[in-house]
């Protein structure tokens, strides 16, 4: 799998991509993350990207020439999938998606920034508008590290254990049950005794069990 973000700030994204999973992801050869400097392709003598918006809207707005540019020369290296923009009014980001976006072959992110970008760019080149939740970021470059973590730990092999990825929070629309380590008893607090008895089955209908009664009681939307 391949994702090119498209960003003013390039530097914003280096310690999200580069660490932990995602660095190891990249490591193996199982994703390759390319960031793009939106500026690299501005005409301007001064590399802006951006231009007062029309009309009496206040604040800047990112110009249509650099993105379509370095869109159009990254669909003339390979094909993409999905064109994906960062915005607070997109399609509110959710574990099925992530689950969708994880078996794609190519996708481009581009981060929106400052009052927004020309609507010419959504209209023409965007497939897919995400949001990572209901309020409004500076931008959209921790939304683009948000997205590409949650579809990078779901491909094969980038975390250890894969059936880790599949027992997460929301994979069965259920909040995942409490976990433990050692040691059993600390300070009085006790690791709940059916996860000492070594009992696969009864394990399992308990970590269900607990799992519907904190969804019901935390998250009844998702049942
Ligand atoms: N850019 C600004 N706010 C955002 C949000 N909530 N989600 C995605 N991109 C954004």
């Amino acid at each position: 799998m391949r994702i090119d973000i498209i960003t003013v700030l390039p530097e914003m994204m280096e310690g999200p991509l580069t660490c932990s999973i995602l660095k190891r992801a990249q490591e193996k050869g199982l994703v390759e993350i390319v960031v793009h400097n939106l500026r690299d392709y501005s005409t301007d003598v001064r590399r802006r990207v951006d231009d007062y918006a029309f009309g009496f809207g206040a604040g800047m707005v990112l110009q249509c020439d650099p993105i379509f540019r370095c869109i159009e020369k990254l669909k003339s290296e390979r094909e993409y999938d999905e064109v994906i923009f960062t915005a607070p009014d997109g399609e509110r980001f959710c574990q099925p998606m992530a689950n969708q976006l994880s078996m794609k072959e190519n996708i481009i992110i581009l981060c929106g920034h400052y009052k927004g970008v020309d609507h010419r760019v959504r209209e023409a080149l965007v497939t897919k508008e995400i949001s990572i939740g209901d309020y409004v970021l500076t931008g959209g470059e921790m939304a683009a590290a948000i997205i590409s973590d949650a579809i990078v730990r779901l491909i094969p092999g980038a975390i250890g254990d894969e059936q880790s990825a599949l027992s997460d929070s929301f994979q069965d629309n259920l909040l995942a049950p409490p976990v433990y380590t050692r040691p059993a008893d600390y300070r009085g607090m006790k690791v709940p005794e059916i996860l000492l008895s070594g009992n696969e089955r009864k394990i399992a209908e308990w970590e269900h069990e607990v799992a519907l009664e904190r969804t019901e009681r935390l998250r009844p939307d998702l049942l």
